[in-house]
């Protein structure tokens, strides 16, 4: 059994691993006579990009993708569209001590006891190289929910947080951390620097937050959106915890504190409600409300890192491993384009399955 695709109509499956020649998405039941061209997918890439500064992994990938189907004199034909990025920038004998000894924490032994062989250059499929297809698919999951905005950016480093009060948007492109705090990616700076320095590494918590998502998208029960957010968002490489609105605070609140009440809108009857809160995440009964639809990621701190860590070989022996190669200090950075790509690849999927259901 293989599972390397995700969504229900609008539907796409990754291929690649990490030291292949190529890596790539094929996007599948996306709506005909869209406009699109590489240029509109090209910068969630450059976004994801390796390399752009000292505090992500330093292997220099320039990630440009290329269409190979399903567009013709620049729109979509409502048939499979091939995504294709190369890899250029390969170093494969810095696995070596990888191929015979498991790291702790990365998907090395999980593999191996799964398929008893493995592809270890650069961790194979195991790869955040993968990532960067799921990013450029959802650069067309863009295309079919234009009435939506998705921002993320990275809320806390090493248990280090922002502070909301200093938010603003503009700030997240203008540091190396996604931060929308500036005094929180000041001290960042030393705090990863730090980390790396010292052969370590550190977690992360991304927020993603989509406007304009209007009522009705989702399904209740099985198919809650809180659900598919969840699967979606989990199926990040090192994502370790999603929760949706408050998560688990919400545990902590009352009934009272954590409603979302309402007030009829300003601007009239049969406007839908006013919320005056939004607990939720902008989800109830496993359906969008109309308000901004909140995700919060949690990803671990690298599991590859310069520090021997106790460990077995394949064979079963006991010994260290430190990891060379060029590696992420906290991968949680680089996740920020990936959240934004799974958000829209979630709803792009659930705008279609409403109209399927509900016109
Ligand atoms: C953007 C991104 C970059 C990553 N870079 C690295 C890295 O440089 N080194 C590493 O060991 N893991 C890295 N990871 C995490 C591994 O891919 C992940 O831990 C591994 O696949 C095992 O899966 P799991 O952590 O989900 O159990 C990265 C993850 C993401 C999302």
């Amino acid at each position: 059994m293989s599972i390397n695709s995700f969504g229900h109509l609008f539907r796409f499956t990754t291929w690649g691993e990490s030291h292949g020649p190529a890596l790539g998405a094929v996007v599948d039941g996306c709506p005909p006579g869209l406009a699109i061209d590489e240029g509109m997918i090209q910068p969630y890439l450059d976004a994801r990009r390796p390399g752009q500064s000292r505090f992500t992994t330093q292997r220099q990938e320039p990630d440009q993708v290329r269409i190979l189907s399903g567009v013709f004199e620049g729109r979509t034909t409502g048939t499979p569209i091939s995504l294709l990025i190369e890899n250029t920038d390969q170093r494969s004998k810095d696995y070596s001590e990888v191929a015979k000894a498991y790291r702790p924490g990365h998907a090395d032994y999980a593999y191996d006891a799964k398929y008893g062989f493995r592809d270890y250059r650069g961790g194979g499929r195991s790869s955040a190289r993968e990532t960067a297809a799921r990013v450029a698919a959802g650069g067309v999951a863009r295309l079919v929910i234009p009435e939506v905005t998705i921002l993320a950016w990275v809320s806390a480093i090493g248990g280090d947080a922002i502070d909301m009060a200093n938010f603003d948007a503009a700030q997240i492109g203008q540091n190396p951390f996604f931060c929308p705090d500036a005094q929180a990616a000041a001290r960042w700076e030393g705090l990863v620097d730090q980390a790396r320095k010292a052969g370590s590494s550190l977690g992360a918590v991304v927020e993603c937050v989509a406007t304009g998502v209007p009522a009705g998208w989702g399904a209740p029960l099985y198919a809650k959106l809180d659900a598919e957010l969840a699967h979606a968002m989990m199926g990040i490489n090192a994502v370790k915890g999603v929760e949706i609105g408050d998560g688990f605070a919400a545990a902590a609140n009352t009934g009272e504190g954590n409603a979302d009440p309402m007030r009829p809108a300003d601007d009239g009857r049969n406007a839908g409600p006013q919320f005056l809160a939004n607990h939720a995440g902008g989800i109830a009964g496993g359906i969008s409300t109309g308000q901004p639809v909140t995700v919060r990621v949690a990803f671990k701190p690298t599991s590859s890192i310069l520090t021997p860590m106790p460990t077995i070989t394949r064979e079963g022996e006991a010994t260290e491993l430190f990891t060379k190669g060029r590696h992420d200090p906290c991968v949680g950075i680089r996740g920020v384009p990936v959240v934004e790509a799974m958000m829209a690849l979630v709803l792009a999927d659930q705008k279609l399955l409403h109209r399927g259901q509900c016109g």
